[in-house]
């Protein structure tokens, strides 16, 4: 790769992210933010990240005088001149983006490529306001970013041929697992994953069980690392269901996607989870965690009901060529850990299985939400035709 500076835009949770890995992976990098608060943050935050990884054996005093030298600091978007990409991760709002994007062209060389974290907002949009707008492309990483191996890359109607070929050697370059999704929203991962929390919010909304029970069923039963409801805790019920609010309108309202009453509630209430202190489990000293029900038949019946959910998603995406069937699958445990990739799930369970629970929620609630993907219908019954002949 020629891109020998990287520079990185916003420097929160995500944004020093990036820079970090880009640092390690031998880049220059130049990290700006309007807040000098958020800059020296970041700072101080690298020396502890990076002498937790000397206790830890996983880097030298010298790889760590050489990264931390690699990474400048500033206030001021005329540092991006020299810089190969620029990579933007702030605020979730289509016209500060906008903003940002005018004026980074202004600064940057003709053939720097602009790349934005956004996890919902359009690409195609955010390129809109560039003059060269075959230079955008959307580069997705995942929270933590210098631990999460998945990153989505995601070209625009608008992006070149080189900029993605570039964006996606040099994101490899750094160690990281590339997929590549069409520029719609929640692109894989936040799209896939929307039913591991809708379904299960929907399944205590009725009252079938209780949150410690849904999440006993998803790891004890499931195989998860995390229930839902410990997850929506750590993302935080702010965040959670701003998130799936905008993949809901952003896909013209399809009730698949409708939030939750009772997430909106909690977020209302401050209830976002760990960092508040309470979501939907109070992380108070001396609070213990409620026990679940430990009943197997009722986790059973939890936890295929929200698989079928997720793999009737997956099969959508791929029904509608979001991103390869490999790539889907590769999603979703390097993106958020699942145990297995759906559609290899759904091999596994028998694509008719899947199928039946599918159209017996359907037929039982009539609601379009539970409606099979025609993919999985048409699977279904070329399998039928392939084993009768
Ligand atoms: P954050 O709130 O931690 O950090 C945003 C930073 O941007 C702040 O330091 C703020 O001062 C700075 N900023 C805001 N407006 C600015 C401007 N006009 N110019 C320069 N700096 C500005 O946000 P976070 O969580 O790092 O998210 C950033 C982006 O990454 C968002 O687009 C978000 O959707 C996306 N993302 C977030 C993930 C997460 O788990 N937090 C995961 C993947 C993507």
């Amino acid at each position: 790769m020629n891109i020998s500076k990287v520079g990185v835009l916003g420097a929160g949770t995500m944004g020093a992210g990036i820079a970090q890995v880009a640092a390690q992976a031998g880049h220059r990098v130049v990290l700006v933010d309007v807040n000098a608060d958020a800059l020296d943050q970041a700072e101080k935050n690298f020396q502890s990240i990076f002498s937790r990884l000397i206790e830890k054996g996983k880097m030298t005093k010298e790889q760590m005088i050489e990264t931390s030298n690699k990474i400048s600091y500033s206030s001021s978007f005329d540092s991006f001149s020299n810089c190969g990409i620029v990579i933007e991760a702030i605020v979730e709002k289509i016209e500060i983006k906008h903003a940002v994007f005018s004026q980074l062209e202004k600064i940057v060389s003709d053939d720097c490529i602009l790349a934005s974290n956004t996890s919902s907002l359009s690409i195609a949009s955010i390129g809109s306001v560039l003059k060269h707008s075959n230079r955008v492309i959307g580069i997705h990483f995942f929270n933590p970013a210098p631990l999460m191996p998945l990153v989505e890359i995601i070209p625009a109607v608008q992006t070149s041929e080189s900029t993605l070929k570039y964006s996606k050697a040099l994101i490899e370059s750094w160690g990281k697992v590339t997929v590549l999704a069409k520029d719609t929203p929640g692109f894989i991962v936040n799209r896939v994953a929307r039913p591991f929390y809708g379904e299960a919010l929907r399944i205590y909304e009725e009252g079938i069980a209780d949150f410690a029970t849904i999440d006993w069923a998803m790891t004890a039963i499931g195989g998860f690392k995390m229930g839902p409801f410990t997850l929506m805790d750590y993302i935080g019920n702010d965040v959670n269901y701003a998130v799936t609010e905008s993949v809901f309108s952003a896909f013209y309202y399809d009730p698949r996607f409708k939030p939750s009453f009772t997430q909106k509630r909690h977020s209302e209430a401050g209830f976002y989870g760990r960092k508040s202190g309470r979501g939907y489990y109070d992380y108070a000293q001396g609070v213990e965690l409620p026990k679940p029900i430990e009943d197997t038949e009722l986790g059973q019946q939890i936890f295929d009901r929200i698989l079928v959910m997720l793999i009737n998603e997956a099969f959508d995406a791929l029904f509608l060529n979001v991103a390869t069937r490999e790539d889907i699958d590769l999603a979703m445990t390097k993106g958020v850990n699942y145990p297995k990739g759906l559609l290899q799930w759904a091999d596994e369970l028998g694509l008719d299985n899947v199928l039946s629970k599918l159209e017996d929620l359907f037929s039982e609630y009539g609601e379009d939400r539970y409606r099979p993907s025609p993919f999985l219908k048409r699977k279904v019954r070329e399998n039928h035709l392939f084993n009768s002949k």
